[in-house]
C-alpha cells in the first residue's frame, strides 16, 4: 500500500526551517494541504514575529504544484494558536494531522541556567505542543480521525549534559503522548512521538561536519510521515536519524515484595540486583497494569 495524504490537511509547526520544513514539503508532495507554521525566530527563540520563513516554504510548495498556507503564530501563545486552527479550518475545512515540531534551544549547565531560560524552553516545547494539540483535539474527535506527532529528543529520553530545560520539556511531550493516545483511541486519534537526529541549525555547532553530512533531515521525514499516516501505530516513540530507525519504550522490571518485618533501606540495598534485573523487564500498556501487578505481588507476599 502506498502512503499518500490526498484530501488530508496537516499543520506542521516550526516548518520554516530544518526538519519541519522537510516534513511539510514531503506531506505536500504526497497530496496533503499544509499549514506552514513558523514564528521566524532564531535558534534560542529570540527575535520571532515574522512569517517570512513560513512564506518561503509555502512558495516552494506552490511552485511544486502543492497547496499550502503560511501561519506566523508563536506556538507558546494560545490565542495565536487558536487563530491558526481557525485559519486552517477556513482555508481547508478540516485538520487531520498535527506535527508538533517547533522548538528552541537555550543550553546551559543547570548551575548557570536562569529560570527564564528554563521557562522559555518549556513554553515552546511543552506548552506549545499542548496548545496546538488542544485546538485541533475536538476537531479531530468530531471527524473521528486524527494523527498527532510529538517531537522528543535523545537528550530527554536518555540524558545529556547541559540541557535540563530541554530534557524536561522533551520528556513532558512523551507524557502528553501517553495520555492522549489513550484518550484519543476511541475517536480514531493516534498520537506518536519522533526522536530525530538531523543536521539543522539546531545541531550545526554540536556535531562535526562529516557527521552532519550523514544525517540529513530528508532521512528522518519518512519516519514522521509513517507516524501520521492512515496506518500509523499509536503511543510509539520512533528514533530516526541518518536513515536509521528504532523504537524506544518505557519498561519495568518484575516487582519484588519485601515484607514489613524486614522492610528497610538496607533490605532494598540487599535486594537491589533483583529489583533492577532488567532481564525481567516488560512494557506496560497503561498505568493500571502497573498498579495491578504491584497489588497482586503485595497480596501474594502477604500470604507467604
Ligand atoms: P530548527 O531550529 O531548524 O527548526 C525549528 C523551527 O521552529 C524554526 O524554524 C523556528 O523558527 C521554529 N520555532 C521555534 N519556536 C517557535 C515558536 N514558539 N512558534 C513557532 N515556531 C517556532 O530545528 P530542528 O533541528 O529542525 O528541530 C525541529 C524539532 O526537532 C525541534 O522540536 C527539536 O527540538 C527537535 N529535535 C531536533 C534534533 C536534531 O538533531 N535536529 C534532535 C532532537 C530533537
Amino acid at each position: 500500500m502506498t502512503i499518500r495524504f490526498d484530501g488530508r490537511v496537516a499543520i506542521v509547526t516550526g516548518a520554516g526551517n530544518g526538519l519541519g520544513r522537510i516534513h511539510a514539503l514531503e506531506l505536500a508532495r504526497l497530496g496533503a494541504k499544509v499549514v506552514i507554521n513558523d514564528f521566524g525566530g532564531s535558534r534560542d527563540g529570540k527575535g520571532g514575529a515574522s512569517s517570512d520563513a513560513a512564506l518561503a516554504v509555502v512558495e516552494e510548495i506552490r511552485k511544486a504544484g502543492g497547496e499550502a498556507i503560511a501561519n506566523g503564530a508563536n506556538v507558546a501563545d494560545f490565542e495565536q494558536v487558536q487563530a491558526m486552527a481557525a485559519q486552517a479550518m477556513e482555508a481547508f475545512g478540516r485538520i487531520d494531522i498535527l506535527i508538533n515540531n517547533a522548538g528552541i534551544l537555550r543550553d546551559k549547565t543547570f548551575s548557570k541556567m536562569e529560570m527564564a531560560d528554563f521557562k522559555a524552553v518549556m513554553d515552546v516545547h511543552l506548552t506549545g505542543s499542548a496548545n496546538c494539540t488542544k485546538v485541533v483535539w475536538d476537531i479531530m474527535r468530531e471527524q473521528n480521525y486524527g494523527r498527532i506527532l510529538m517531537t522528543t529528543s535523545a537528550a530527554a529520553l536518555f540524558g545529556n549534559f547541559g540541557q535540563a530545560n530541554y530534557g524536561a520539556a522533551k520528556m513532558a511531550v512523551v507524557g502528553l503522548m501517553n495520555m492522549l493516545s489513550i484518550e484519543g483511541s476511541k475517536y480514531g486519534i493516534r498520537v506518536n512521538t519522533l526522536a530525530p537526529i538531523a543536521a539543522t541549525r539546531m545541531t550545526s555547532d554540536v556535531m562535526p561536519e562529516p557527521l552532519l553530512k550523514a544525517i540529513r533531515p530528508e532521512q528522518v521525514t519518512p519516519g514522521a510521515l509513517y507516524l501520521v499516516s492512515e496506518q500509523a501505530p499509536t503511543k510509539l516513540i520512533l528514533g530516526a536519524g541518518g536513515g536509521v530507525f528504532s523504537t524506544i519504550r518505557m519498561e519495568e522490571t518484575t516487582p519484588v515484595y519485601i515484607a514489613d518485618k524486614e522492610l528497610s533501606a538496607d533490605a532494598i540495598a540487599a535486594r537491589f540486583d533483583q529489583i533492577a534485573d532488567w532481564s525481567t523487564a516488560v512494557p506496560r500498556e497503561e498505568a493500571n497494569q502497573q498498579v495491578a501487578v504491584f497489588v497482586e505481588t503485595a497480596m501474594k507476599g502477604l500470604k507467604v
